[in-house]
């Protein structure tokens, strides 16, 4: 199997234990953690599969680090690279737009001819709208530390078995 490069923000401290999650389940020495808040061009190049965390800021917006490098996403030719992205949010606490940070970076990946893998079940969440919800079901995973903690262990590994199923 070749490498994955999973990209989350080092500065994070929820995504970050998610990741390392994600990192653990995949077996480390399958995938490579790069940091998104010093993230290059040149990182699409040099793999063929991508682990992307997209934690929902802001009423519904991506994190600024991620919101920085779009201009130079949004350039890229990414046909023949395969992408999953996981994000965190809070159900409860923002309910019209919860994780709509998955949404938002998978449809700018697919605008560069990405591939995605690794949609979700609906099922679990309880919310009111979401950008990160398309023909029912998720285009990516979200997970919500603040109140269901507990689950994100099974849906990680579960998602991480998905994953390994689709990628070539
Ligand atoms: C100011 C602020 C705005 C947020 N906006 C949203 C939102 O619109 N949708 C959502 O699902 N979660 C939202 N959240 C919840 C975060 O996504 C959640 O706390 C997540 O765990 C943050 O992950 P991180 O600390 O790893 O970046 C918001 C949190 C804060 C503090």
């Amino acid at each position: 199997m070749k490498k994955t490069a999973i990209i989350y923000s080092f500065n994070t401290q929820k995504s970050q234990k998610v990741a390392e999650k994600i990192v653990a389940s995949f077996g480390a020495k399958n995938i490579e953690a790069i940091n998104a808040e010093e993230l290059k061009k040149s990182v699409f190049d040099n793999f063929d599969n991508f682990i992307l965390s997209a934690p929902t800021w802001f009423d519904g917006e991506l994190p600024n680090y991620w919101d920085e490098f779009i201009p130079d996403l949004e350039e890229m030719d990414l046909a023949d690279k395969t992408f999953a992205v996981f994000g965190l949010g809070d159900q409860k606490g923002y309910p019209e737009n919860f994780c709509d940070a998955i949404g938002i970076l998978v449809e700018i990946l697919e605008e560069c001819g990405a591939k995605i893998i690794g949609q979700t079940n609906l099922d679990g969440y309880t919310y009111e709208s979401s950008k990160a919800e398309r023909d029912g079901q998720f285009v990516g995973l979200p997970i919500d530390q603040e109140n269901q903690a507990r689950l994100t262990q099974g849906r990680v590994e579960s998602w991480v078995v998905q994953l390994k199923k689709q990628i070539k």
